[in-house]
């Protein structure tokens, strides 16, 4: 017996997916929003392609009737809490995130009511549960900024990502009580092997992102998330870069710098550990049925919404 996945592919001549998908947009009136972890033939067809501060401004001014989220279920929740009465799309439900996984609702809301007198800043990779309960959500790319509007002598939660936040702490000067999250992902690079991969390519940058552990931010050339890294290496007279981040990056990477080198940053195991699971779950395949079913969608109660979106609009306000 045929899955579904299966039976469409059947269907549709998997060359004209693209064409069906372009095609099912216009229908739909539906903006297609793609993270830089994405297979590139998702980030090819997609109407924006950025990183999750930009993604969250897409979907906040879209004008789209359909939001169609190519990127992880906490994404496509923002682009839902911003747009209440639009279907919002995400091709497979299951694609998470570990930093959210590490931070249950119940448990933070624990940490919160232990420090009373913080103030909560969390990281938009989290549930819209955990969003509700927090005073302003930040991203890799405006977290400096946002802390440092913080008055000082306020004592802040971040949460929850550890590393994320002890370069932060590093950056500002500024002490946090963090919570010990982690990316499953930016975890798994090998210092050793990066150590050997700069000394066999002399001139090579190793750029990371934030989510990345203290060992490896330490020997970082540049730090930034995806988009930063992404400007970076357009503008650096360099021409060989080692990337600490989720290998997507490097297709746009390659758009743009053709004639540069980039290597990706390789994980302690012989895996393909580099690649976030939870992305990869999204295929050219999902994406066409969900917009062909208009489901799975993005279900959020309306207490939900109206308290998760006043940190994140206080986001968009400061950055
Ligand atoms: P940015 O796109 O904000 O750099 O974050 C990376 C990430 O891990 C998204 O899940
Ligand atoms: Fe989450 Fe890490 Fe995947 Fe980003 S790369 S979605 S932080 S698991």
């Amino acid at each position: 017996m045929k899955t579904e996945v299966e039976e469409i592919i059947s269907e549709v001549n998997p060359l004209n997916f693209r064409t069906e998908i372009l095609n099912l947009k216009k229908d739909l009136n539906a903006v297609i929003l793609a993270h830089y972890y994405q297979e590139s033939e998702i980030q090819d067809l997609a109407d924006f392609v950025g990183d999750s501060l930009e993604l969250a401004r897409r979907a906040a001014t879209t004008s789209a009737d359909v939001i169609v989220f190519a990127g992880v279920h906490f994404m496509a929740e923002t682009a839902k809490i911003l747009n209440p009465n639009k279907l919002v799309l995400l091709p497979d439900l299951d694609a998470g995130c570990s930093l959210a996984d590490d931070c249950p609702a119940p448990l933070f809301k624990n940490f919160r009511e232990e420090n009373p007198e913080h103030f909560t800043i969390t990281y938009i990779n989290c549930t819209a549960e955990v969003k509700a309960l927090s005073d302003l959500i930040c991203t890799s790319s405006n977290a400096e900024k946002l802390i440092r509007q913080i008055p000082e002598g306020k004592q802040i939660l971040f949460s929850p990502d550890r590393n994320l936040g002890a370069y932060l702490m590093k950056k500002t000067g500024r002490q946090m009580t963090l919570w010990n999250g982690s990316c499953i992902v930016h975890e798994t690079f090998s210092e050793k092997k990066i150590i050997n991969l700069l000394l066999e390519n002399p001139g090579a940058k190793l750029i990371a992102h934030p989510e990345c552990e203290e060992h490896i931010l330490d020997k970082a050339f540049f730090i930034g998330s995806t988009s930063s890294l992404l400007k970076y290496v357009q503008q650096s007279p360099n021409s060989k870069f080692i990337v600490a981040t989720e290998v997507g990056i490097i297709h746009q990477m390659k758009k743009v710098c053709p004639e540069k080198k980039f290597i990706p940053a390789p994980p302690e195991a012989n895996c393909a550990c580099n690649e976030c699971p939870h992305m990869k779950k999204n295929t050219l395949e999902k994406l066409y049925l969900c917009m062909k079913n208009r489901t799975p969608e993005i279900i959020l109660s309306d207490e939900i919404i109206s308290k998760a979106r006043i940190p994140i609009e206080k986001m968009l306000q400061m950055s």
